[in-house]
């Protein structure tokens, strides 16, 4: 996108309109535009231009007030308040107390105003029908992990308790030795053309009541068999152990070269909007213990990948996949991923994610070639997938075995920051299992996290850890982004950020600008730098490297300006919140030109990648929505956002967003059609773009049959 063109807007502050609310005048705005004709199409590696030219642009004036009247976000205490009672248990109500919560907006700065999206606006209360429970545990487990902390080891317990209880309930008398347990060992294989999928399972070992397991084994299946009179109860479980191989000498007290640990507690597809609607109990519990909440982060790219990469990297998607080549074996091994820098300096460093075909790594990807962390979930995950019985909602695997996916993941978590509670860790763990697919998910895991969470409290972890509880990106399709607020909603990721009590007495001025900052504009390229700092906090002449997508971007232990704006901070046009747009009828001439435009942009983006024999050719079918990017000073280029279905019919329907600027000094409007630019799918595309593996193409396709 253009971004010097761009950099010196004020945006007026405007709040996002509702789309029920009356429509602006059409009388004044590029009437006669549109009488386009296509001059030039270029693909250039990596970008895709469509350049159009327009005949004459008229613009008139847009006054402020004409839409002052249509003002449409919603905020409304009262609304905030309302108690939903589920199962007996009274959700906490939103604090309207808090500091910083003022509920008028997100961030207000002189460039940027994100208004507050009521989470729970009388729209989504009409389809939010939340479940607060996993219901995953319908069995007892039979057999725990225990860590041993005189031997400091791990033993297998099983629970005789519930053996005992099983018989109780079906009138038996226990037998002697009524069960009988073997562990199998995973084993990451790590060859091959996928060798970061290849797993096997060693034979099982049968073992006796507390049980030491030999210090090589990370994770393991542990299969036992219950024998009743006329049944035998077979229960699966699966652990992940965090051995302590090499412990590295530090002296955690001495606070002049003492390292705060970090974790990354990842879930994905979570606004802060819908984290507020769907996990109350833990954002309360955050807001309650003052973790800082960045209120102007904005995510860069569409999905997981770029913005995770952004965040470990620094770098862009087109600089990542060239640099780190994913799709190469080996590629993502080689790439300077952060943790790589936490572990050169004597941190221990673990990563987990649950579901294993659409990892972060992994979707579409080769992963890695060797375990890319001291600790590595992906094993685990792999075999937990193959041999414990699942369930699954909104179409990805749940119940896991007696748990939700995500928790062996914070199991994992839990282990690996308890052994390592004294040394420098850093820990990457991520869901996908219930916040991917549907927004509403998320409620069944809040009071789990929340366990999790006041668990690590008790510990003590985050005496000693920095957490940053943060997501990606919000819901990227479905209803929500239908609603007012969807546009926000998809744009806006959760973070919240705890700091150590030490750290903030040792560091009082970085911590004052953190604070400053959670009013400010950020974005994933700024936690790259603040993670780079980190390393060096004790050094007060620190040099770090400047992130590459974002040369202005910043570790937020320094002060942002105050007129920070989404180019300074790497968001492009498409992903930027401060810009706020109005509402134009869909049925504007120079609208369904535009439309027409775009389509015919993606057929010739999917002729040009040679994929027209298997994709089918797109025709407009429906303008959904257009809006216009209301700007008051500077009229010689407007940005629209359109959102349109097309033929062929596809299920669920193929719904389209692109963004386009109109430049009527130059008469011609551009149009990105590269990956992580100008133009989304709000519908799900993994069924009906099956016939072709080019992921960036994929959002484009849709399968001839
Ligand atoms: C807020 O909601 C309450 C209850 O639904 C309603 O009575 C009131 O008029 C609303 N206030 C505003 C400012 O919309
Ligand atoms: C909210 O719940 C509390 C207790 O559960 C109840 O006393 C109160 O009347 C409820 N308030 C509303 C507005 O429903
Ligand atoms: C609101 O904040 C004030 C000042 O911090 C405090 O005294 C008061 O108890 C709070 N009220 C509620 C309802 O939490
Ligand atoms: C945003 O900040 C400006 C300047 O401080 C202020 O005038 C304005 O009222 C604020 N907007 C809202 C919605 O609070
Ligand atoms: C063992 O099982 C009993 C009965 O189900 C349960 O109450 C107890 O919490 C279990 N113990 C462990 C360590 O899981
Ligand atoms: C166990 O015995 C009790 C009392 O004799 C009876 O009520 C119950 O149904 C029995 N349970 C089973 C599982 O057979
Ligand atoms: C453990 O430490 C020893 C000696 O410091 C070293 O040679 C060995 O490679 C280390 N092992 C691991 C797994 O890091
Ligand atoms: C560090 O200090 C705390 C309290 O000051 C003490 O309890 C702890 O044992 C010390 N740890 C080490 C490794 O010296
Ligand atoms: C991505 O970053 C590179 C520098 O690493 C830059 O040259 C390129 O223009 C950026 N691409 C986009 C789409 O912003
Ligand atoms: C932001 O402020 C700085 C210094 O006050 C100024 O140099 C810069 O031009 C301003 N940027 C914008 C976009 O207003
Ligand atoms: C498309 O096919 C033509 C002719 O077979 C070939 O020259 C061209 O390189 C192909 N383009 C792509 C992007 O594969």
């Amino acid at each position: 996108m253009d971004t010097e063109r761009s950099r010196g807007y004020k945006y007026e502050r405007l709040v996002i309109m509702d789309s029920n609310e009356p429509i602006p005048s059409e009388t004044n705005i590029c009437k006669n535009c549109c009488n386009s004709v296509i001059t030039n199409t270029s693909a250039k590696y990596g970008q895709w231009m469509l350049n159009i030219i327009f005949c004459s642009f008229l613009f008139t004036l847009f006054t402020y007030k004409s839409f002052k009247n249509s003002i449409g976000f919603h905020n409304n205490l009262s609304e905030m308040q309302i108690n939903l009672t589920l199962k007996g248990v009274a959700l906490s109500r939103f604090d309207s107390n808090e500091t910083n919560d003022d509920l008028k907006y997100f961030l207000n700065t002189s460039q940027c105003f994100i208004p507050y999206i009521d989470p729970l606006m009388p729209e989504i209360r009409k389809l939010y029908k939340p479940h607060f429970t996993t219901d995953c545990s319908k069995h007892k487990t039979l057999v725990n992990v225990v860590f041993d902390n005189n031997a400091k080891q791990y033993i297998l317990r099983m629970n005789m308790t519930a053996v005992q209880q099983i018989y109780t309930d079906n009138n038996l008398t226990m037998q002697r030795d009524p069960m009988q347990c073997c562990y199998q060992e995973i084993v990451r294989l790590e060859s091959g053309s996928n060798p970061d999928s290849k797993i096997s399972l060693l034979a099982c070992t049968y073992f006796r009541q507390d049980y030491m397991v030999p210090p090589h084994i990370d994770s393991l299946l542990v299969v036992c068999k219950l024998k009743l009179d006329h049944k035998t109860i077979t229960q699966k479980n699966a652990f992940f152990l965090v051995q302590v191989k090499n412990r590295t000498r530090y002296d955690f007290n001495a606070t002049a070269q003492r390292k705060p640990s970090l974790i990354l507690w990842g879930i994905d597809s979570v606004s802060r909007i819908n984290f507020r609607r769907t996990m109350p109990q833990t954002f309360n519990y955050l807001k309650q213990r003052k973790w800082f909440e960045l209120r102007g982060y904005n995510k860069i790219g569409d999905n997981t990948f770029p913005n995770l990469m952004a965040l470990l990297t620094g770098q862009n998607q087109t600089a990542a996949m060239t640099t780190c080549k994913p799709k190469k074996i080996g590629g993502l091994d080689d790439c300077k991923l952060i943790w790589k820098e936490f572990h050169k300096q004597g941190y221990h460093t673990a990563y987990g994610e649950d579901m294993p075909s659409m990892s972060t790594f992994n979707y579409l990807k080769k992963g890695f070639r060797e375990a890319p962390t001291n600790y590595y979930f992906r094993p685990m995950s792999l075999a937990i997938e193959e041999h414990l019985t699942s369930n699954k909602k909104a179409g990805l695997k749940y119940c896991v075995g007696n748990r939700q996916y995500g928790e062996y993941v914070y199991d994992m978590a839990l282990q690996f920051v308890t052994r390592f509670q004294y040394e420098p860790n850093f820990g990457l763990f991520w869901t996908n299992s219930f916040s991917h697919n549907d927004y509403s998910v998320p409620a069944t895991m809040d009071s789990t996290i929340l366990k999790y969470l006041k668990e690590m409290e008790t510990l003590g972890i985050f005496d000693n850890t920095i957490v940053f509880f943060l997501s990606d990106h919000g819901m990227r399709f479905g209803q929500l982004l239908r609603l007012p607020g969807g546009f926000l909603e998809e744009r806006l990721p959760t973070f919240f950020i705890s700091i150590p009590k030490w750290l903030r007495n040792t560091y009082p001025e970085l911590i004052k600008n953190l604070e400053t900052n959670c009013q400010r504009l950020a974005s994933p390229y700024d936690i790259y730098m603040t993670m780079q700092h980190l390393l060096k906090i004790n050094e007060p002449n620190y040099d770090i490297e400047a992130a590459t997508g974002c040369t202005r971007c910043q570790s937020l232990f320094r002060e942002v300006p105050e007129n920070r704006t989404c180019p300074d901070a790497g968001i492009s046009e498409n992903w930027c919140t401060c810009t706020q747009y109005k509402i134009l009828s869909s049925n504007r001439k120079e609208i369904k030109r535009l439309s027409s435009l775009i389509v015919k942009g993606m057929n010739d983006y999917i002729i040009n990648k040679n994929l027209s024999s298997v994709c089918s050719e797109l025709t407009l079918h429906n303008i959904k929505e257009a809006k216009q990017h209301y700007n008051d000073e500077d009229f010689t280029l407007s940005t629209y956002r359109i959102e349109f279905s097309v033929n062929p019919k596809t299920k669920p329907e193929a719904i389209f967003a692109a963004t386009v600027k109109c430049d009527p000094s130059s008469h011609e409007i551009t149009l990105n059609l590269n990956v992580e630019e100008d133009v989304n799918r709000y519908t799900k595309y993994e069924n009906t773009a099956k016939c072709i593996q080019d992921k960036e193409a994929k959002k484009y396709c849709i399968c001839k049959k």
